[in-house]
């Protein structure tokens, strides 16, 4: 590599001996101490600008709703033209500072830079490094701290904008994942018609996907759920009923939560909420077909194998005075993939 310019005194055969550069002119500013001063100040106030306009963002972030005055500008609302504009304002203040500064106080001798081998030597090396120091002395960054300050706090104050709109990715569930519709006296009806299942409904060895009676209102009876509010519920709510012989359970309290070797347990895998019903007669192993965990419903929904972190939550059975299943209670812990439980 070679450099061409005041600063670098090593200068190697050009091909070209005058390329036709015009004679360089100093600026106002390179010979005018007072005149320097006025462009630095320049280049501090928009640096300084950007800085507010970045803040200007955040406020209006928190003040403007999405939604409120939904036709400011050209159809847009007042949260997305207030934080564009906010946004915009900064970006450009920082960049036409930079275009100043660079057209003002930095050096503007001309550089010429021939091609050359693509590995540099240890001399090109040192000679670049040596460009490099003289670039950053004629920028004047060190002399000038007004700029350089402005310049750190302007980058800093436009971090914020990235920080503040990471709040979008909430809001936290809290505990609304901790429960589902289920509730005590609930009946347990066949997910697709809603039809009331009795004990003697079900085989031994088979399996029934089922949700709630709430979703399936009756005559002229109202809809307690509707839209994504159903969508939600329903999603929270599946389950799968599944009879066994109940001499093969071998957990006791799990056997005691059903019904005539019945039992109901939520149909939301716990590794990362695929819904569930691969059923093994035979084996009373239930499969995700997602990532193969594996629960053995025999043994409480334990993960027999998998990445699943945690058992399948079981929902208490009994049945009402007509003799059909209905829920005793919610789940007794949050259903799902098991981060939804955490705090
Ligand atoms: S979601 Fe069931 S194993 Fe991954």
């Amino acid at each position: 590599m070679s450099a061409h310019d005041d600063h670098t005194p090593a200068v190697i055969e050009e091909p070209i001996a005058n390329p036709g550069l015009p004679e360089h002119l100093p600026r106002p500013t390179d010979v005018d101490e007072a005149a320097a001063k006025r462009a630095e100040r320049q280049v501090a106030t928009l640096f300084g600008l950007s800085s507010v306009f970045a803040v200007l963002f955040c406020v209006a972030y928190f003040t403007l709703n999405i939604g409120d005055d939904p036709t400011v500008f050209l159809g847009l609302g007042a949260s997305t033209v207030g934080l564009g504009a906010c946004l915009g304002a900064a970006l450009m203040c920082i960049g036409i500072g930079a275009i100043q500064w660079s057209r003002k106080l930095m050096s503007d001798h001309e550089i010429v830079e021939y091609r050359h081998p693509a590995a540099s030597s240890e001399e090109d090396r040192a000679e670049a490094v040596a460009s490099l120091m003289t670039g950053i002395e004629d920028s004047g960054i060190g002399r000038r701290p007004l700029v350089r300050n402005s310049l750190l706090g302007a980058m800093g104050f436009l971090g914020l904008p990235a920080i503040v709109a990471l709040r979008d990715l909430g809001p936290l569930p809290g505990d609304k994942l901790a429960h589902t519709v289920w509730k005590k006296g609930m009946q347990v009806v066949q997910d697709v018609d809603g039809a009331r299942i009795k004990p003697s409904d079900m085989e031994v060895g088979q399996l029934v996907n089922a949700e709630p009676a709430v979703f399936f209102p009756e005559g002229d009876q109202e809809a307690e759920y509707e839209g994504t509010a159903l969508l939600q519920a329903k999603a929270k709510a599946a389950v799968i009923l599944v009879r066994m012989n109940p001499d093969d359970l071998r957990n006791k309290r799990s056997a005691n939560w059903g019904v005539e070797g019945i039992l109901c347990f939520s149909k939301i895998c716990t590794h990362v909420g695929c819904p569930i019903s691969l059923w093994e007669q035979q084996t009373h192993h239930l499969l995700c077909p997602c990532h193969q965990s594996t629960f053995d419903l025999a043994d409480a929904g334990k993960v027999v194998f998998g990445p699943a972190g945690r058992h399948l939550p079981q929902l208490p059975l009994a049945v009402d005075e007509e003799g059909y299943l209905i829920a005793t209670s919610d789940f007794h812990e949050p259903v799902g993939p098991s981060y939804w439980e955490r705090g």
